[in-house]
């Protein structure tokens, strides 16, 4: 009887579908100021060309970034880079350098405005080519147009709801060679 599926809340079924991949958006205000906001709404869209596409909510800091810069880099962050990861996710830039205050390290993207993060997974330079308005958020969907990557680094982060994040290395779950 307990096996059986139920009506749950929201709240519920976002930390029954966890985890989710973690990720941090890079952007430029529009004083050139790279920002760092963390993203659990993302997707790829398209294989050919390659795209994806970020969920941003309508009040974050980001949100303007995005809107006036139209670039931004998706960054995996690598388990070591947790606390600075998290810290992306619970502090808006609108009061804080983000890059300054956790010691994550930028560094020079190949094709767009915003910095890489050192040390990344995986990072992807992304030009926004459309937009969709969701209920509070909107929805980015972006070219990629260039990616980076630290593979010795696999061991990247997830989150459980907007609670914790964990990291996973997806090695683990490959057959040894
Ligand atoms: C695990 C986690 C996932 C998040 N996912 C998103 C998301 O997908 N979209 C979003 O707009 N905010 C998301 N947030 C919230 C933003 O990261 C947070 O509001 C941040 O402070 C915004 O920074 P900004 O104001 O500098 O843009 C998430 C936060 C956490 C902790």
């Amino acid at each position: 009887m307990d096996e059986e599926l139920r009506t749950l809340s929201w709240d519920q079924a976002v930390e029954l579908g966890s985890p989710y991949p973690y990720v941090l958006a890079v952007t430029l205000d529009d004083k050139g100021k790279p920002n760092v906001i963390g993203l659990g709404w993302w997707t790829f869209a398209s294989w050919e060309p390659p795209q994806v596409a970020i969920a941003v909510g309508r009040e974050r800091y980001s949100h303007r970034c995005l809107e006036h810069c139209g670039e931004f880099v998706l960054c995996f962050p690598s388990a070591e880079q947790e606390e600075a990861a998290w810290f992306c996710g619970r502090k808006s830039g609108r009061n804080h350098d983000k890059f300054a205050e956790t010691g994550l390290e930028a560094v020079p993207a190949h094709v767009v405005g915003p910095p890489l993060i050192e040390g990344s997974t995986v990072a992807y330079e992304c030009r926004v080519v459309d937009r969709m308005e969701g209920g509070d958020h909107t929805l980015f969907l972006a070219d990629v147009l260039a990616i980076h990557g630290t593979p010795e680094k696999s061991r990247h982060l997830y989150s459980i709801h907007y609670r914790k994040l964990v990291s996973l290395d997806h090695r683990d779950f490959l057959p040894r060679e």
